[in-house]
Protein backbone atom coordinates (compact mmCIF):
# COMPACT_ATOMS: atom_id res chain seq x y z
CA UNK A 1 0.00 0.00 0.00
CA UNK A 2 1.44 3.61 -1.05
CA UNK A 3 1.59 6.39 1.56
CA UNK A 4 -0.57 9.53 0.63
CA UNK A 5 2.63 11.36 0.15
CA UNK A 6 4.80 8.65 -2.05
CA UNK A 7 0.76 8.71 -3.79
CA UNK A 8 1.05 12.46 -4.20
CA UNK A 9 4.32 12.59 -5.78
CA UNK A 10 3.71 9.91 -8.18
CA UNK A 11 0.52 11.65 -9.19
CA UNK A 12 2.55 14.92 -9.61
CA UNK A 13 5.42 12.86 -11.64
CA UNK A 14 2.25 11.37 -13.81
CA UNK A 15 1.70 14.77 -14.82
CA UNK A 16 5.26 15.95 -15.74
CA UNK A 17 5.50 12.73 -17.97
CA UNK A 18 1.45 13.71 -19.73
CA UNK A 19 3.47 17.14 -20.32
CA UNK A 20 6.72 15.64 -21.51
CA UNK A 21 4.77 14.12 -24.04
CA UNK A 22 2.75 16.81 -25.11
CA UNK A 23 5.72 19.15 -24.90
CA UNK A 24 7.32 16.48 -27.97
CA UNK A 25 4.15 16.11 -29.89
CA UNK A 26 4.42 20.17 -30.47
CA UNK A 27 7.64 19.51 -31.30
CA UNK A 28 6.84 17.16 -33.81
CA UNK A 29 4.25 19.11 -35.35
CA UNK A 30 6.59 22.11 -35.68
CA UNK A 31 9.04 20.26 -37.39
CA UNK A 32 6.42 18.53 -39.81
CA UNK A 33 5.24 21.82 -40.69
CA UNK A 34 8.48 23.01 -41.74
CA UNK A 35 8.70 19.96 -44.09
CA UNK A 36 11.25 18.23 -42.14
CA UNK A 37 10.20 14.76 -41.49
CA UNK A 38 12.66 12.65 -40.10
CA UNK A 39 13.22 15.37 -36.32
CA UNK A 40 8.91 15.14 -37.20
CA UNK A 41 9.32 11.15 -36.41
CA UNK A 42 11.96 11.34 -33.81
CA UNK A 43 9.42 13.98 -31.76
CA UNK A 44 6.38 11.40 -32.25
CA UNK A 45 8.53 8.41 -31.04
CA UNK A 46 9.48 10.25 -28.38
CA UNK A 47 6.04 11.84 -27.50
CA UNK A 48 5.10 8.04 -27.44
CA UNK A 49 7.68 7.23 -25.25
CA UNK A 50 6.89 10.15 -22.99
CA UNK A 51 3.04 8.81 -23.06
CA UNK A 52 4.97 5.17 -21.92
CA UNK A 53 6.72 6.46 -18.89
CA UNK A 54 3.22 8.06 -17.77
CA UNK A 55 1.04 5.01 -17.94
CA UNK A 56 3.48 3.06 -16.50
CA UNK A 57 3.54 5.03 -13.27
CA UNK A 58 -0.46 5.34 -13.40
CA UNK A 59 -0.48 1.65 -13.38
CA UNK A 60 1.77 1.31 -10.89
CA UNK A 61 0.10 3.62 -8.39
CA UNK A 62 -2.91 2.01 -9.02
CA UNK A 63 -1.69 -1.74 -8.59
CA UNK A 64 -0.19 -0.66 -4.93
CA UNK A 65 -3.42 0.60 -4.20
CA UNK A 66 -3.30 3.99 -4.34
CA UNK A 67 -5.76 5.90 -7.49
CA UNK A 68 -3.65 7.75 -10.34
CA UNK A 69 -5.10 10.71 -11.52
CA UNK A 70 -5.39 11.85 -15.00
CA UNK A 71 -5.02 16.24 -14.28
CA UNK A 72 -5.38 18.70 -16.41
CA UNK A 73 -2.34 19.92 -18.58
CA UNK A 74 -0.27 22.72 -19.66
CA UNK A 75 0.00 23.86 -23.13
CA UNK A 76 3.55 23.27 -24.99
CA UNK A 77 4.82 26.32 -26.97
CA UNK A 78 3.74 26.41 -30.45
CA UNK A 79 6.74 27.27 -32.22
CA UNK A 80 10.64 26.63 -30.90
CA UNK A 81 12.76 28.98 -33.40
CA UNK A 82 15.28 26.97 -34.69
CA UNK A 83 16.55 23.32 -34.51
CA UNK A 84 19.40 23.85 -32.05
CA UNK A 85 17.14 25.91 -29.71
CA UNK A 86 14.60 22.98 -30.07
CA UNK A 87 16.78 20.21 -28.72
CA UNK A 88 18.09 22.98 -25.76
CA UNK A 89 14.88 23.05 -24.99
CA UNK A 90 14.58 18.90 -25.13
CA UNK A 91 17.85 18.55 -23.06
CA UNK A 92 16.76 21.22 -20.59
CA UNK A 93 13.43 19.42 -20.12
CA UNK A 94 15.22 16.04 -19.22
CA UNK A 95 17.47 17.54 -16.92
CA UNK A 96 14.46 19.01 -15.34
CA UNK A 97 12.56 15.09 -15.55
CA UNK A 98 15.68 13.94 -14.06
CA UNK A 99 15.72 16.01 -11.29
CA UNK A 100 12.22 15.12 -10.54
CA UNK A 101 12.70 11.73 -10.52
CA UNK A 102 15.93 12.38 -8.02
CA UNK A 103 13.27 13.64 -5.90
CA UNK A 104 11.18 11.30 -5.95
CA UNK A 105 13.22 8.44 -4.72
CA UNK A 106 14.88 10.73 -1.60
CA UNK A 107 11.15 11.18 -0.76
CA UNK A 108 10.84 7.21 -1.11
CA UNK A 109 13.93 6.57 1.06
CA UNK A 110 12.66 8.87 3.54
CA UNK A 111 9.39 7.15 3.93
CA UNK A 112 11.09 4.15 4.03
CA UNK A 113 8.99 2.72 0.61
CA UNK A 114 11.82 0.20 -0.94
CA UNK A 115 9.18 -1.28 -3.34
CA UNK A 116 8.69 2.05 -5.27
CA UNK A 117 12.71 3.13 -4.64
CA UNK A 118 12.95 -0.13 -7.11
CA UNK A 119 10.73 0.92 -9.21
CA UNK A 120 11.73 4.38 -10.11
CA UNK A 121 15.23 2.47 -10.73
CA UNK A 122 14.02 2.32 -14.52
CA UNK A 123 13.13 5.84 -14.55
CA UNK A 124 16.66 6.79 -13.18
CA UNK A 125 18.45 4.55 -16.12
CA UNK A 126 15.90 6.06 -18.67
CA UNK A 127 16.95 9.74 -17.46
CA UNK A 128 20.38 8.84 -18.24
CA UNK A 129 19.63 7.52 -21.76
CA UNK A 130 17.96 10.37 -22.58
CA UNK A 131 19.94 13.37 -21.58
CA UNK A 132 23.21 11.63 -23.12
CA UNK A 133 20.90 11.47 -26.36
CA UNK A 134 19.88 15.15 -26.10
CA UNK A 135 23.58 15.91 -25.31
CA UNK A 136 24.54 13.85 -28.69
CA UNK A 137 21.95 15.87 -30.35
CA UNK A 138 22.92 19.00 -29.64
CA UNK A 139 26.92 18.39 -30.18
CA UNK A 140 25.84 17.50 -34.12
CA UNK A 141 23.60 20.89 -34.14
CA UNK A 142 26.29 22.78 -33.22
CA UNK A 143 28.58 21.43 -35.88
CA UNK A 144 26.45 21.70 -38.28
CA UNK A 145 25.44 25.35 -37.75
CA UNK A 146 23.51 27.01 -40.04
CA UNK A 147 24.29 25.29 -43.22
CA UNK A 148 21.15 23.97 -44.75
CA UNK A 149 22.56 20.81 -46.34
CA UNK A 150 23.86 19.66 -42.68
CA UNK A 151 20.38 20.29 -41.61
CA UNK A 152 19.06 18.29 -44.20
CA UNK A 153 21.33 15.15 -43.71
CA UNK A 154 21.07 15.66 -40.18
CA UNK A 155 17.25 15.08 -40.67
CA UNK A 156 17.83 12.11 -42.69
CA UNK A 157 20.30 10.71 -39.66
CA UNK A 158 17.82 11.55 -37.47
CA UNK A 159 15.03 9.38 -39.07
CA UNK A 160 17.92 6.18 -38.80
CA UNK A 161 18.15 7.08 -35.28
CA UNK A 162 14.49 6.67 -34.15
CA UNK A 163 14.14 3.80 -35.88
CA UNK A 164 16.76 2.39 -33.72
CA UNK A 165 15.57 4.28 -30.62
CA UNK A 166 11.78 2.73 -31.22
CA UNK A 167 13.47 -1.10 -31.79
CA UNK A 168 14.82 -0.74 -28.07
CA UNK A 169 11.57 0.23 -26.35
FE1 LIG B 1 9.97 10.43 -19.22
FE2 LIG B 1 11.96 11.94 -20.91
O1 LIG B 1 11.23 11.68 -19.26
Amino acid sequence: MLSKVIETALNEQITIEFESSQVYLAMASWAEVQGFEGVASFMYAHSDEERQHMLKLLKYVNERGGHAKVSKLNAPPVSFGSFKEMFQNLFDHEVMVSGKINNLVDITLKEKDYATHNFLQWYVSEQIEEEALARNILDKLKLIGGDKGGLYQFDNNIKMLTVETTDNL
